[in-house]
């Protein structure tokens, strides 16, 4: 359930008119419901009640300070995955020891400053990263606490550009290889071992292949006390998949995936962390657009929007649907039409479905993609010269821009041309 509903014929987020927004903010532009934000985080907060716990928001969904201060007031750690998500999560007031270092590229700088700054763990992915944090924490006089991300060789069943979780895969370290990487961890001066991290893929609607990773981790963890090392944190990832089509896609809930982690893991005493990105931030946010023009191709009509896949690249990048719908609730009865939905940008890619069924639209008319808040604006782009996408966001009857359009001007002077002696 999101706060995204039609009242008095216009679709509303929250209490405020998306119509009444696209006024004022001008068109395209991401747009989020606080309300929603904090819903989807407090499902996993109360399904994980029973057990200590911190859910690190994965911000790479979405990072707008505005949704990480709104999640960081209540409660939420962050997974980070660079040092300038660090950098913005600290900016956004999230104290380091909830914050989370993921990723397979950490550089020497960005774990000097995500040392100094304080944090509460690196997932540590290779014996080479393993090896140069050693270096650095000693250097500094400091111990950085240390997950070991095992890569367990499940297949996550999701698209193949967001599956991580398998041999062939470039993440974590063999599952095989643990002991032998953990024992190195602990010889390793200026680490400390806490736990053990595993995370498989993205968007995934079937539980059975985390309760498979799961159930490796929970023998591992075993083994790895049986070795002598103090396992007390298990960074289970995130993954968790949402409805992208409201019709006819129910993935697991909240709920039935914490019971799954408390049958996997529960028995272990340990602290557990999740990592969800998708399912806090996805159906929490709206991308707007304005219908261009209507176009009669030969045997089909493009409908041409303002928005493209600089703004909104999932739909070229992983065939992804999302749902499209008018701001204006249409009519009853209304028939719908076929439309290719498509953006401005040169390039044939830059379509957002085709033959989708629509109430008709004509220029002017505002519509809204749906399940756009995570992965959205954070991955737009000024190609063509597009200016960066704007993000609003709604809180009850009130809105507020979060990241402003900027100007063109902003655009063409950050350029700088040469002068050649
Ligand atoms: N933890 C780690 C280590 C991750 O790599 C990811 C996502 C997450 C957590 C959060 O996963 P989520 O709960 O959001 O599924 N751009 C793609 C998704 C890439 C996901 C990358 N890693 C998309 O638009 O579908």
């Amino acid at each position: 359930m999101d706060h995204f509903l039609y009242r008095d014929g216009c679709l509303h987020a929250e209490d405020v008119a998306i119509s009444q927004i696209a006024a004022e903010v001008g068109t395209p532009f991401y747009l989020y419901s606080s309300a929603t934000l904090l819903r989807h985080f407090k499902l996993f907060d109360d399904a994980l009640a029973g057990m200590d716990h911190l859910i690190c928001y994965a911000m790479k969904a979405a990072s707008n300070q505005a949704i990480l201060t709104l999640l960081g007031a209540a409660g939420a750690g962050m997974d980070v995955v660079s040092g300038g998500e660090y950098a913005r999560a600290r900016a956004a007031g999230i104290p380091g020891d909830r914050i989370v270092f993921s990723g397979v590229g950490k550089t020497r700088a960005e774990m000097t400053e995500v040392l100094t700054g304080g944090v509460r763990q690196f997932n540590v992915e290779s014996e080479p990263e393993m090896r140069a944090l050693s270096e650095v924490a000693s250097m500094l006089g400091k111990t950085a606490p240390i997950t070991i991300r095992v890569n367990p060789d499940v297949d996550a069943k999701t698209h193949a550009k967001i599956s991580t979780g398998k041999k062939e895969d470039k993440f974590g370290i063999p599952i095989s290889r643990a002991r032998e990487v953990y024992a190195m961890a602990a010889r390793l001066p200026g680490l400390e071992v806490v736990g053990i991290d595993v995370h498989i893929g993205s968007q995934l609607t079937d539980l059975a292949p985390y309760g498979v990773a799961y159930e490796k981790v929970a023998e591992l963890t075993e083994l790895l006390r049986a070795d002598g090392h103090d396992i007390r944190r298990l960074d289970l990832g995130g993954g968790l998949g949402i409805p992208y089509e409201s019709n006819n896609h129910h993935p697991p809930s909240p709920e039935d995936y914490c019971a799954l982690i408390a049958e996997k893991v529960g028995h272990l005493g340990c602290e557990i962390e999740i990592e969800p990105g998708r399912f806090i931030a996805g159906n929490a946010g709206v991308f707007v657009s304005e219908v261009i023009y209507v176009k009669q191709g030969e045997d089909r009509e493009f409908l041409i929007v303002d928005g493209a896949m600089n703004d909104l690249i999932r739909p070229a990048m992983y065939d992804a649907h999302h749902d499209i719908v008018p701001i204006k609730a249409p009519a009853a009865g209304t028939e719908y039409q076929a439309y290719d939905v498509v953006g401005p940008v040169c390039e044939s890619g830059d379509t957002f479905a085709k033959g989708r069924a629509l109430a008709p639209l004509k220029a002017g008319d505002l519509i809204a993609f749906r399940s756009a808040g995570a992965y959205g604006a954070v991955m737009a782009s000024e190609y063509n010269t597009r200016p960066l996408v704007p993000e609003v966001m709604v809180k009850g009857d009130q809105f507020a821009v979060i990241r402003p359009r900027p100007s063109l001007e902003d655009i063409i002077n950050r350029d700088i041309i040469p002068q050649w002696h």
